[in-house]
């Protein structure tokens, strides 16, 4: 076989083709790339070296340390192997890239932040949007209510629950895709509401859509969003045409006006614009103490010589704290706290699609839910910001999953709040759940790196979740089942029936 010449290798030297030396010999790399346990940049910087060489007697080649064992070369895919190197021609080969700065100093050039690609985790995101958001704004995403104790107990829960894996199992190739009515997504997640996104900047709302629409995740569009609605709808339909094949579809989060002219005209504008489902907040009849608000606010008030006046809560509007100055809809009358079950008859009527409860937090009401023929519930404590102690959405789904099991399977059961990890995405499945919400690591990354972040942050979660699901022994989701996760803990702290010796009314 005709040796190979040193110039030959060196010139492949990027992701596209990268040739490197081992040994004695010239080995294309370049399928093998993603699959390098040491990751794909330490290929890259070798591309076109030799990595280590014994029967060369290379002295003190500058990159000869040696990782793995030559034997680790027979894992490369058929073909690899290009050959011998020309001995000759050794000095023709490059020279290993160097790492030029440490890679915490690594920056976005333009904002003087950590590169997104050193974000490789949800709670990542959270610093560098600390560092980059206004004050206020900070304060808004990441306050919660009274002392946090539910916001506690939303981002702990998930732990709290662990997993029963399987092993031995063929897991090389799976499938993360789920349906929401209907609808594919490759991920049983979806991008949460949030109001006032505004807040970040003024393309923040459109940015989201687009994010999401490169990555094929859904979306549930707040009713409090600083863009209008029909805006939103109408960035989708144009993202869609640039990414053509994305199955992201969105779906609108109602805050429904107490005013029900208004309501029903809010509801058309809806269906016209394409939405998909009506999820209504069921949560907020007031609006949560947000602690970290107050103090902000009463901190204003300071510095104008003034005291902080107390408001009547349900009048200073729920999650658009800022619409009126960020031009969004105004406050008042987005919360109805008159609203009771008895009106989903009339919204049924005038909303022919699916209609999902948001904040739903035990299962009376999931059983409720049932009885009035709504189509999915959404169990939630809105992130922790309304209801002070409020139950995580693990331990309504456990609950639900004890006293009301007809529900799992006759409604598409949705969950949010501290939801950081994909892997834990498996486990609010494998007990019976459709798909689960994320919100503030999406406003976070949305933040910190606009439309990149929400991709990066959908990058992530996957990763996990394909990572877990394998890791788990399963190859579909609809193999996840409630024996693979050990929910014990949980189960112990149930609310019971006779825990105070009264009879369950279930
Ligand atoms: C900044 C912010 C704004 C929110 N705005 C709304 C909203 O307008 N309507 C709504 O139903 N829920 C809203 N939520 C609640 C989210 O939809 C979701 O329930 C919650 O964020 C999930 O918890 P996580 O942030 O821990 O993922 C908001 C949450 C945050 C953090």
């Amino acid at each position: 076989m005709a040796k190979i010449d040193g110039a030959e290798v060196a010139r492949h030297n990027t992701k596209k083709s990268c040739w490197l030396v081992l040994d004695s010999r010239v080995y294309d790399v370049t399928s093998f790339q993603s699959e390098h346990p040491g990751g794909t940049v330490i290929l890259l910087k070798n591309a076109g070296t030799v990595i280590f060489s014994h029967s060369l007697c290379l002295t003190q080649p500058p990159n000869s340390k040696k990782y793995h064992p030559l034997t680790y070369v027979k894992q490369l895919p058929p073909g690899s192997d290009l050959g011998p190197i020309d001995p000759n021609t050794l000095a023709k080969l490059n020279k290993p890239k160097e790492t030029t700065s440490s890679p915490v100093n690594e920056v976005d050039a333009e904002n003087k932040i950590p590169h997104v690609s050193l974000c490789v985790s949800c709670p990542d995101f959270e610093k560098v949007a600390k560092s980059v958001l206004p004050h206020k704004s900070y304060i808004y995403a990441s306050t919660s209510a009274n002392y946090g104790l539910s916001l506690k107990g939303n981002l702990e829960d998930w732990g709290r629950i662990t997993f029963r894996p399987r092993v031995l199992r063929n897991v090389g190739d799976v499938d993360a895709s789920r349906k929401i009515f209907g609808h594919n997504s490759p991920y049983p997640f979806y991008i949460s509401p949030m109001g006032t996104l505004g807040t970040i900047n003024s393309e923040a709302e459109l940015d989201v859509v687009r994010g999401a629409v490169k990555k094929g995740v859904h979306m549930v569009v707040s009713t409090a969003s600083t863009r209008p609605t029909t805006q939103i709808a109408d960035c989708h339909r144009a993202e869609l045409q640039r990414h053509k094949g994305s199955p992201t579809r969105l779906f609108f989060q109602y805050y429904m006006p107490v005013d029900r002219t208004k309501a029903i005209e809010l509801m058309h504008i809806v269906k016209e614009a394409g939405y998909k489902g009506l999820w209504i907040t069921v949560d907020t009849p007031v609006l949560g103490k947000r602690t970290a608000d107050r103090v902000l606010q009463a901190e204003e008030a300071l510095a104008v010589g003034m005291h902080e006046e107390p408001t009547s809560t349900w009048e200073t509007g729920d999650d658009n704290a800022f619409a009126p100055a960020m031009g969004g809809r105004p406050s008042a009358g987005q919360l109805s706290p008159h609203t009771t079950w008895e009106d989903l008859s009339w919204i049924r009527k005038e909303w022919d699609g699916p209609i999902v409860l948001k904040g739903v937090q035990c299962a009376e009401d999931a059983k409720l839910a049932l009885e009035y023929g709504v189509d999915g519930i959404l169990l939630s404590n809105h992130g922790g910001r309304q209801l002070h102690t409020a139950p995580s959405s693990l331990m309504t789904l456990l609950e639900i999953r004890t006293y009301c099991p007809e529900v799992i399977g006759r409604l598409e059961i949705f969950m949010d709040g501290g939801l950081r990890d994909g892997a834990d995405v498996l486990k609010a499945l494998c007990l019976g759940a459709t798909a689960v919400g994320v919100g503030r690591p999406y406003m976070y990354a949305l933040a910190a790196y606009g439309g990149k972040g929400v991709e990066k942050v959908t990058d992530i979660l996957a990763e996990e979740l394909t990572t877990g699901m394998r890791l788990l022994g399963i190859t579909s989701l609809d193999q996840l089942k409630p024996e693979m996760v050990n929910a014990s803990r949980l189960l112990n702290e149930m609310w019971r029936p006779d825990s105070f010796s009264v009879r369950s009314k279930l």
